[in-house]
């Protein structure tokens, strides 16, 4: 089997630039999906099971549903109503943020669960409110629990933003697919596709588990 290094070398730019795209939806999916989850994940925290309803079914939505499919709706459905046109990109990070935040929510309600309830009475004997303690004392050692999930979902999202290929987001996939179509050529497209995901999860994954030794020590 030859294998054509010269057809890599021709489409590395375009790879590396797609780098770029993947690292940055990734990174805004993350980034938004945790203000959103962290609003998600309070609302289905709620005592008042009516109003803790319709979170509950947003996060039941968003994991119990693929995300192709998710991505085609907000692409094809969801973008054009508000701007008139689809634009991959937009569909994109809305897709990612919109699904991190469900799987956010869940981590954040973990996060708050895992502290020691002791926690919560001994603020609340010393004279704070619930919402002083909260603030004060639980979220955050809470916050400080959620880092490493956080950095997970980070890594999961990279390696599923790959879908984003489909709504035309040029990110390193879309680069793999184009030129399979274009060499008719499947390794080569493919393997630097992996090669370079392999590396960026490495990477990530290494700087996460330095930082949770360094949160660890403290
Ligand atoms: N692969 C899953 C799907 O197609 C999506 C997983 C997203 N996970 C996450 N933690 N954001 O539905």
């Amino acid at each position: 089997m030859d294998f054509r290094f010269d057809l890599i070398m021709e489409y590395l730019p375009f790879f590396l630039r797609g780098t770029l795209y993947t690292i940055g939806i990734s990174l805004l999916g993350v980034i938004f999906g945790t203000a959103l989850g962290l609003l998600i994940g309070l609302g289905k925290m709620m005592k008042n099971k009516l109003l803790a309803f319709p979170f509950l079914l947003y996060i039941s939505f968003f994991r119990g549903t693929p995300f192709i499919v998710q991505i085609f709706i907000i692409h094809f459905g969801v973008v054009p109503a508000i701007i008139g046109t689809t634009n991959g990109i937009a569909a994109g990070i809305i897709g990612l943020s919109l699904n991190s935040a469900a799987y956010i929510a869940e981590i954040f309600r973990a996060g708050i669960q895992s502290i020691d309830r002791g926690q919560m009475e001994a603020a609340r004997s010393l004279g704070m409110t619930h919402t002083q303690a909260m603030r004060h004392v639980i979220l955050p050692q809470a916050f400080k629990r959620m880092i490493p999930p956080l950095g997970n979902e980070f890594i999961v999202l990279l390696k599923e933003s790959a879908i984003t290929a489909l709504v035309t987001v040029p990110e390193i996939m879309y680069w793999g697919r184009a030129m399979q179509g274009k060499y008719y050529r499947v390794w080569e497209p493919y393997l630097t596709a992996a090669v370079i995901y392999f590396i960026l999860t490495l990477t990530i994954s290494f700087l996460l588990s330095r930082l949770e030794k360094r949160l660890a020590t403290e």
